[in-house]
């Protein structure tokens, strides 16, 4: 006996090979224990569906998708950017904010000054934005704490949603995101207090799934960020790259040496960087809302990561700075416009491979027999409708772990 049975449905199971959007026009998703038992067309059902599932939902044609996966969000934070950004309209680069001591430290001053509670109220109003589209697995970045304490404070604020929320949170460390004044321009020093200090406190507390770093000018370099994602290799946890936003420093080439879950912005990687990539299985995290907000021009090499075979996510990169973004589905309509993704490939970008990105694809990211039980009813009949609208919140509801949220 099923928990329940969805029918009259249109199914977009995301399976690659599947066919477009791995749609199944008359479909059935059974769920039990939290798990899906069975999917698949109705038709093929092995038995009477009143007869077989303690509950049955009709959904009128309706669409279901998996449950949106946000694979890249800084959303714990102090403070607003808000003047910032004033000032980038009246002509200030960010890269010019960033050296005069704006920009990330900017943030990282309200996040030290903040309490836990109090982030924890401000990334709340944001998570609950974000599960209002269908979010059902977000991703959270420390990187505005920059010593051992309020890297901690962050951290622990994301578990702590994780726990009271219905949605799940997975934790990427993100110690080498700018150099914190206190080490005046020694950044050496600094990665020291990461690899020394910082990393192996965070890891002992269980506080991060996965280390992330920034590789640019105005932050790291690649021999630095070696140093910190060997030491993330040491401690058995997963890396991930901010890499390629504003210039080519080789960080996709250098996320795929160290096997990264995903490299992240990538508009300046080259082809190079792409064929690495593809060969060390790391996704491309596409984040349309830095793009758009910094008014960057070049576009990532999005036809050459699909020659190379590199699975592209798309993530919201909710940050007070560079991406005050709290629509994931606004992602897939810029996704779509400016980079010229597919509709399909933008709703793979926050589902399949949201969850490769995270190192969940075995767990999550499509509707499959033994995944998850975590998907969404839109109120719209085709899937492309999630990347055409823009502004309109189609959801109708959301089921996480086989249970009503
Ligand atoms: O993903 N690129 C670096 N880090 C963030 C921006 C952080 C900020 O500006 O506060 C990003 O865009
Ligand atoms: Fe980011």
């Amino acid at each position: 006996m099923w928990d329940a049975l969805w029918l009259d449905t249109r199914i977009a199971t995301m399976v690659e090979g599947a066919g477009p959007y791995g749609l199944i026009e008359q479909g059935a998703l059974a769920t039990r224990e939290g798990r899906i038992a069975w999917v698949g067309e109705a038709k093929d059902l092995p038995g009477n569906p009143e007869r077989q599932a303690r509950e049955v939902h009709r959904l009128n044609g309706r669409c279901i998708t998996p449950g949106l996966i946000d694979c890249h969000t800084h959303l714990v934070h102090g403070g607003d950017r808000a003047r910032e950004f004033e000032m980038r309209l009246e002509g200030a680069s960010y890269e010019e904010l960033s050296r005069a001591g704006g920009g990330i430290l900017s943030t990282v001053r309200a996040t030290r000054e903040a309490d836990g509670p109090t982030l924890y109220a401000g990334a709340a109003t944001r998570l609950k934005a974000l599960m209002a589209e269908g979010v059902t697995t977000v991703e959270i970045k420390s990187g505005y704490g920059l010593d051992r304490e309020n890297e901690m404070k962050q951290l622990r604020v994301a578990r702590k949603l994780g726990a009271d929320f219905r949605v799940s949170v997975t934790t990427s460390f993100l110690g080498a995101h700018a150099l914190p004044p206190e080490f005046s321009d020694d950044a050496d020093r600094y990665i020291d207090s990461i690899v020394r200090v910082q990393l192996p406190a965070v890891a002992e507390a269980g506080l991060a799934d996965a280390v992330d770093a920034f590789c640019e000018t105005i932050a790291f370099t690649p021999a630095q960020i070696e140093r910190v994602f060997k030491a993330a290799r040491a401690l058995g946890l997963p890396v991930k790259l901010h890499a390629d936003q504003l210039s080519d420093l080789g960080g996709a080439e250098l996320a795929a040496r160290y096997g990264a879950l995903s490299a992240d912005h990538l508009e300046y990687t080259s082809e190079a960087g792409a064929a690495a990539m593809a060969k060390a299985g790391t996704v491309a995290t596409l984040l349309p809302g830095a793009f758009y907000c910094l008014r960057e021009t070049k576009s990532p090499p999005v036809d050459a990561f699909r020659r190379h075979g590199v699975a592209m996510a798309l993530a919201t990169d909710c940050n007070p700075g560079s991406s005050p973004v709290t629509s994931i589905l606004l992602m897939l309509s810029m996704a779509c416009t400016f980079f010229r993704l597919t509709p399909e490939e933008a709703l793979a970008g926050v589902t399949r491979n949201a969850a490769r990105a995270l190192g969940l694809a075995d767990d999550r990211g499509t509707l499959e027999a033994g995944k998850r039980a975590d998907f969404c009813v839109w109120n719209i009949e085709a899937p492309a409708e999630l990347s055409y609208r823009i502004g309109s919140n189609t959801l109708g509801h959301c089921i996480r772990k086989g249970r009503r949220r």
